[in-house]
């Protein structure tokens, strides 16, 4: 599976139960790559989408331990356990981690790449991913140049799980 991420320059995610920024390419990329693709992640990061409508042409797969969350067009899982069981039914490579904190911190180890939208900015946050600059199991492999909209500057990057392709 893969993780896709944007993070500010300090590897914030996220503040308020929302994301820090939202930029249209980088929204559309986050589309292209994810479309007819398996999608998970945690009650938080769903209830923070538009309208709590699961992302379009994907299946949504939410992690909750609470009961009383019941939604017919998502698929539900109550433990890692039983998502690892739900995740046999696809291709590894069609699953993508989309958050938040909580979801990528618990399943970064499973995970042989990450997208990261790095934005050149800082953000007030309270939700952080895991700084993969200072973890020696990942390595930067693809870096694009900058892109700027309304004036705010990124890029995209690709890390790769060296721990994980030893296995
Ligand atoms: N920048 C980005 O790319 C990006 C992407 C996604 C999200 N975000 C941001 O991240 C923030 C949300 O992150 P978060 O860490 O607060 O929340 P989260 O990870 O989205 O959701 C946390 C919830 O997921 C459920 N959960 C987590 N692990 C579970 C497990 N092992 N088994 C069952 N349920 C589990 C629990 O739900 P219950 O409480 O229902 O049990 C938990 O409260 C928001 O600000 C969001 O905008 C940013």
């Amino acid at each position: 599976m893969k993780a896709i991420v944007s993070v500010d320059l300090n590897w914030g995610i996220g503040c308020g139960g929302q994301l820090l920024e939202r930029i249209s390419p980088d929204m559309k990329q986050f589309k292209q790559k994810t479309l007819n693709k398996v999608v998970v992640m945690g009650r938080e990061t769903f209830e923070s989408l538009p309208k709590m409508e699961p992302l379009k042409e994907r299946i949504n797969i939410v992690l909750s331990k609470d009961n009383s969350f019941n939604n017919d067009k998502v698929v539900i899982c109550r433990s890692l356990n039983q998502l690892f069981n739900e995740l046999l039914k696809y291709n590894t490579e069609d699953v993508f981690v989309i958050g938040g904190q909580s979801v990528y911190e618990q399943l970064l180890t499973y995970c042989t790449k990450v997208y990261i939208t790095k934005i050149q900015k800082e953000y007030r946050a309270d939700k952080y991913f895991v700084n993969l600059d200072e973890d020696k199991n990942w390595e930067l492999v693809t870096e694009s140049e900058l892109h700027e909209y309304n004036n705010i500057k990124f890029s995209y990057a690709t890390y790769v799980n060296k721990d994980y392709y030893k296995l």
